[in-house]
């Protein structure tokens, strides 16, 4: 292999990363990450890292499953590529979409493959749009979503997202309105969370009533934020959200980019917080992130309106449904229903509030949290009035780099420091997690001092 100097000169004259500041990389150098065992990544020359992240989101079985490369290997031999389109299928998208359905509430019986998250928010705009058309209600255009948000990167999926600094680097689209989010941290309100949730799921009805319900197709939210800083709404939030949706007629979308395949505990976060959704976006774990796969899981209500339209639906993907990416989400699903999914809900949930809360008492940490099997950490200089320190962004990035030294892979998300480690932990994994995290903290508050 080529030695490390090599690497980071030729990246940085020829890669163009994605969400970096490319000017600054090149200048200090990319890090290398060159191999990866169970839980740990390997810095080519370096560390050994924990990763508390799972990749981005998506290694949630970590990185060594031989009966997920075997599966992919298999299928490369059996059946490398062929089209879902042209009135043609193969095997494994069809398997898959059994599966999945399966798995799925019990009114969500129909997928859509894309080879990502952000696409497959593509495809529901167009196929909320052929929802109502299907209706008689082409009026009914406008999509309701919310302030820091994350759907994806496509122009499409990026307007759906409420992230102000994507949203200052091009023109979006017309139609797609946003509400705050369910943020009792960060709203540092007298409001108790209960209250707190259903006064933030209440600007969902505001914005419908200011819209007019006659025009407004669709709420779209994820169901704990995970790239917005591992926000966790309320308990009360998603029933009103459930509520009001169900009031106007509206269609409820839930993103379970993040959250699909277990990471509540239950199969998709929509079981978890016992919401009816029409769409459910997935991709990431699906194939414990050794493919690229997303897709839509629609409803019944929404299939059949789509059904009947008699022109084609003119929307679809050369690898939609790609056979190794299918084979890979087979296995991946296949591992995963061997008690993975108990594990997070008996094991590793409870194990993450026992370990991680108690990281509340730092005194950098504002706000400890965790739901299933994510946490986050809120940085403040001062704990009583929550002031944040100077820079906005700087206390984090001193934090994930401090995380580095101590040999976890956390995420800085502003200064909210975040978490969501693989299923594969056990509970002794996880408190060895929150004590290098500590001990994170510990070397970020001297620098910060
Ligand atoms: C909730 C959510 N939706 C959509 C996406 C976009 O997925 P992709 O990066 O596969 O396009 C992401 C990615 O992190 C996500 O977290």
């Amino acid at each position: 292999m080529k030695d490390l100097q090599w690497l980071i000169a030729q990246d940085a004259a020829h890669h163009l990363h994605p969400f970096s500041n490319q000017a600054e990389l090149n200048k200090h150098g990319t890090r290398v990450i060159s191999h990866a065992e169970g839980a740990y990544i390997f810095e080519k020359d370096g560390r050994k890292l924990l990763d508390g992240m799972s990749g981005l989101w998506c290694c949630n079985l970590g990185y060594t499953q031989p009966r997920i490369n075997a599966a992919i290997a298999k299928q490369l031999e059996e059946l490398p590529f062929y089209n879902t389109f042209f009135q043609c299928t193969h095997p494994r998208v069809t398997e898959l979409a059994t599966v999945i359905s399966a798995r799925a509430p019990e009114h969500l019986n129909k997928v859509f493959f894309t080879n990502s998250g952000s696409e497959a928010n593509d495809s529901i705009i167009r196929m909320v749009h052929r929802y109502w058309d299907a209706l008689n209600k082409p009026k009914r255009k406008a999509i309701i979503a919310r302030v820091n948000g994350y759907h994806g990167s496509t122009i499409a999926s990026a307007s759906l997202g409420g992230m102000g600094a994507m949203h200052e680097q091009f023109e979006r689209l017309n139609g797609i309105h946003h509400i705050p989010q369910p943020y009792w941290f960060g709203a540092n309100t007298t409001l108790s969370p209960d209250e707190f949730g259903i006064a933030a799921a209440n600007e969902l009805e505001k914005k419908i009533l200011e819209l007019g319900p006659e025009n407004v197709a669709a709420f779209i939210g994820e169901p704990i934020q995970g790239a917005g800083g591992v926000i966790i709404p309320p308990d009360t939030y998603w029933s009103r959200i459930q509520e009001i949706c169900d009031n106007h007629g509206v269609l409820l979308i839930v993103d379970e980019v993040i959250f699909g395949f277990g990471r509540t505990g239950e199969w998709f976060a929509s079981q978890f917080y016992r919401v009816r959704p029409d769409f459910i976006v997935f991709a990431k774990a699906i194939t414990n992130g050794f493919q690229p796969l997303g897709g839509v899981l629609v409803s019944d209500r929404v299939s059949d309106a789509l059904l009947s339209h008699t022109q084609e639906f003119t929307h679809g993907f050369t690898y939609s449904g790609h056979p190794v990416a299918c084979a890979a989400a087979l296995a991946t699903l296949d591992i995963l229903s061997e008690g993975y999914i108990d594990k997070v809900k008996a094991e590793l949930a409870p194990a993450l509030e026992k370990y991680w809360l108690p990281l509340a008492e730092h005194p950098l940490v504002g706000e400890a949290r965790c739901k299933g099997f994510v946490g986050a950490l809120e940085l403040v200089k001062d704990k009583a009035s929550r002031e944040r320190f100077p820079g906005k962004g700087r206390a984090g990035t001193i934090c994930r780099d401090a995380s580095l030294e101590a040999g976890l892979v956390m995420r800085a998300t502003g200064d909210t420091m975040i978490i969501a480690p693989p299923f594969i932990l056990d509970p002794q994994g996880v408190k060895d997690l929150t004590e290098k995290a500590w001990q994170a903290l510990d070397l970020a508050q001297r620098q910060l001092q």
